[in-house]
């Protein structure tokens, strides 16, 4: 991980009277070891494998999380902190002011089912790394850049294969919220968000090693990600995955009386 304008950082930190010292980390990849926590998301498990949050997954608070998704990603903290009161529910504990990556795994509370590289609870495990299921996804990422058409139709076509092979198949509106986020998270992380595209090779990378890009040229983007940025985006991905080629509103009444099925 490169930090450009550090000490630019650094001065801005102390001038506010921050602890925080990024130049002090240690950002290496290293892979989760015994007794580690990691869970669906493979975000936080990179982020994690980094130490952009704890390498062992466990006791995340809202502190260690907003700093984390600023150092790692430059998310802004009004963004993270929204995800962090989405996410803490995921420790059952009255009040709790932390959660660790494996609480993440509990099914249809956050995790959920047609996951882009994760296979359903259904057909085992839920939460680690699946090639099959991956490979399933990418097939529709048609190109050397991953547009928002191509991103909804892998979320589509999972949800599909999912319908129609898992029987205890759930996918409730607020999951697909949820899935709308997590489709076009790649694209915040890695790529063009106002255009909603992204380098296919930085994405399987990122999949397929939950590590940051960086030895691709990556660099983490020097404009800070927004609450707007994001439904931007997944906006784009929603309209995308409409599966009829018209405006929504495109369809009058004179159109409907000359439908030849019903008159
Ligand atoms: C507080 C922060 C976060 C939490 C608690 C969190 C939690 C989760 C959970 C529970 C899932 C599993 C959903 C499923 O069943 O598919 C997930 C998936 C995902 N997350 Fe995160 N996430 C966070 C931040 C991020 C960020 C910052 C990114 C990237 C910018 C990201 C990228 C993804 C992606 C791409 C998936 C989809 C994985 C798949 O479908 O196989 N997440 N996240």
């Amino acid at each position: 991980m490169q930090l450009p304008l550090l000490a630019p950082a650094l001065l801005v930190g102390q001038v506010l009277g921050q602890t925080h010292d990024i130049s002090r980390d240690d950002h290496a990849w290293a892979p989760a070891g015994p007794g580690d926590f990691r869970g669906p998301c493979p975000m936080m498990n990179t982020l994690a494998n980094h130490g952009f949050i704890q390498r062992d997954g466990r006791n995340i608070t809202r502190e260690n999380a907003v700093n984390g998704l600023r150092d790692g990603l430059n998310f802004n903290p009004t963004l993270s902190n929204i995800m962090f009161d989405q996410a803490i529910i995921a420790n059952p504990e009255p009040n709790a002011t932390y959660f660790t990556l494996d609480q993440l795994n509990k099914h249809n509370l956050l995790e959920h089912d047609a996951s882009l590289s994760r296979s359903d609870a259904y057909f085992g495990n839920n939460h680690v790394f699946n090639q099959t299921v991956f490979d399933e996804t990418r097939k529709w990422w048609q190109g050397p850049i991953i547009t928002a058409s191509m991103l909804a139709n892998s979320k589509v076509a999972r949800q599909l294969s999912s319908k129609a092979f898992n029987p205890t198949y759930v996918f409730t509106l607020v999951t697909e919220e949820f899935s709308l986020g997590e489709v076009v998270a790649p694209v915040i992380a890695f790529g063009d968000t106002e255009n909603v595209i992204v380098n296919r090779t930085l994405v399987e990378y990122f999949f397929e090693n939950e590590r940051l890009p960086t030895e691709l040229g990556w660099t983490r983007r020097e404009d800070a990600v927004s609450l707007e940025t994001i439904l931007h985006a997944t906006d784009t991905i929603r309209n995308a995955t409409r599966l009829y080629t018209e405006p929504i509103n495109s369809l009058s009444k004179r159109k409907l009386g000359r439908n030849p099925h019903f008159g």
